[in-house]
């Protein structure tokens, strides 16, 4: 079999991609691991950036978005027992939009598979070939078969465990990464958000988000080990956690109610350079990760293969080799970017264990300065709804 371009992980990236190739007249295939089902059910991030979901407003995708999701002009920060605003409409001109990434899988797919056959769901042994040449090939096995998909491109967009950077020699790559001493423990309820928008709470116990994903569904996160098992943590002692966190002085406090899922998620800022090798090109968390704290991973994974889809549109109307050399820089800026609002997110609202009096103390000062300073706020808002595109040129 043979495309234009292969693609390899059916996550935000690869799915949005493909979806832009085809509106472009390019041909792709992606190639998935798991199932269809699977993908669909998986729950994680949860907050589009305005530009975000403006793409995919204006490529078709926007109808059950602008009818379920939940459009926030603003957040809230938390500490010392009482929450603050900040008003990202008013700051910024623009807001978010809160819909889950797998409601953003279900839409893309659906979209993806008006095409045919497009997407190729439950493969095994996925494997890259001939990268440094101009027909680099997806090899996989499913139902006992081996395949073998000829490309002239293949993107890799199969996340931060895939085989595509894996594959890319070592001595090509500079790897940076920070591991952060504590990860997420992310839960699913089936009460009513407590509040309109998210809050964001930084408290003595470890950090604490009150998020949702509809008028009837709430999701929760509560900063904890690293290591931690969610096995250990039994409803009650996660209410019992998330109330105490997230109570005010004004009598807010959450009222518990059934849990759906709970999952634990290890906390890293990490970028690969370059984000290409050969005719393999790197996109979304097969190139780097933030830590949650900012909401920004999926909207990175958006923002890389809008680059990409561009460049790969220059290529193949005109033989660009310079727009494909162009996308790991033009991304890699934007990416550092986000990488620090991400580590600065993470570092205001988290406990390390740690820090000195001193750095408790610095700590609620810096949230002291950014909810009655404009500046401040502004800083936070502007890249929190989302930095502006950079196209390389
Ligand atoms: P992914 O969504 O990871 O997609 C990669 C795809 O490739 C997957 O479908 C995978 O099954 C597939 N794949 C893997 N290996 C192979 C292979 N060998 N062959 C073929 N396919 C393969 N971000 C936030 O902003 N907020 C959050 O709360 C949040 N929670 C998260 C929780 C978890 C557990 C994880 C892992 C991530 C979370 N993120 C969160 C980050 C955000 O979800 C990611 O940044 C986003 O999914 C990136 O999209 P992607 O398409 O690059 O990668
Ligand atoms: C959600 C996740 C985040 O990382 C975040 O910063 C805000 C919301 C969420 O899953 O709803």
């Amino acid at each position: 079999e043979r495309v234009q371009v292969g693609i390899v992980g059916a996550g935000p990236a690869g799915l949005l991609l493909s979806h832009l190739l085809a509106l472009a007249g390019i041909e792709s295939i992606v190639v998935e691991t798991k199932s269809r089902a699977h993908l669909e059910q998986r729950i994680r991030a949860g907050v589009l950036e305005h530009e975000t979901a403006t793409v995919l407003r204006e490529t078709g995708l926007g109808a059950r978005m602008d009818g379920e999701g939940l459009a926030h002009d603003g957040l809230f920060l938390q500490f010392a027992g009482a929450a603050h605003r900040i008003d990202l409409k008013a700051l910024t001109g623009r807001n978010v939009m809160v819909y889950g990434q797998h409601e953003v899988v279900k839409d893309l797919i659906a979209a993806r598979l008006e095409d045919g056959e497009v997407i190729r769901f439950d493969c095994a042994d996925v494997a890259v070939r001939d990268i440094d040449t101009d027909h680099p090939a997806i090899h996989y096995s499913r139902d006992g078969a081996m395949h073998e998909i000829t490309c002239d491109f293949i993107a890799g967009c199969d996340g931060f465990h895939g085989i595509c950077r894996a594959s890319i020699p070592p001595e090509a790559l500079t790897l940076y990464e920070r591991v952060y001493p504590f990860g997420w423990l992310g839960v699913l309820a089936r009460i009513p958000p407590a509040s309109q928008e998210l809050i964001y709470a930084a408290h003595d116990d470890g950090f604490a988000l009150l998020s949702m994903r509809s008028p009837q569904i709430s999701r929760l996160y509560l900063q904890c080990p690293p290591d931690a098992d969610a096995a250990d943590w039994p409803d009650e002692r996660i209410w019992e956690a998330l109330d105490a966190r997230l109570a005010r002085s004004d009598g807010f406090r959450l009222t518990p109610g059934p849990i759906l899922q709970k999952s634990v998620t290890a906390m890293r800022s990490f970028v690969c350079e370059p984000m290409r090798f050969g005719r393999l090109l790197l996109a979304g968390d097969a190139a780097h990760i933030v830590p949650p704290t900012g909401a920004k991973g999926m909207n990175l994974a958006v923002g890389d293969v809008r680059v990409m889809a561009r460049a790969l549109e220059r290529y193949f109307a005109r033989g660009d080799e310079e727009a494909i050399a162009a996308y790991g820089p033009a991304c890699l800026r934007r990416i550092w970017r986000v990488q620090r609002f991400s580590w600065w997110m993470t570092q205001m609202l988290h406990r390390f264990e740690d820090d000195s009096p001193f750095d408790r103390r610095r700590q609620l000062a810096e949230l002291d300065y950014v909810v009655n300073s404009r500046a401040a706020a502004t800083t936070l808002a502007e890249n929190y709804a989302g930095l502006p595109m950079d196209w390389g040129d």
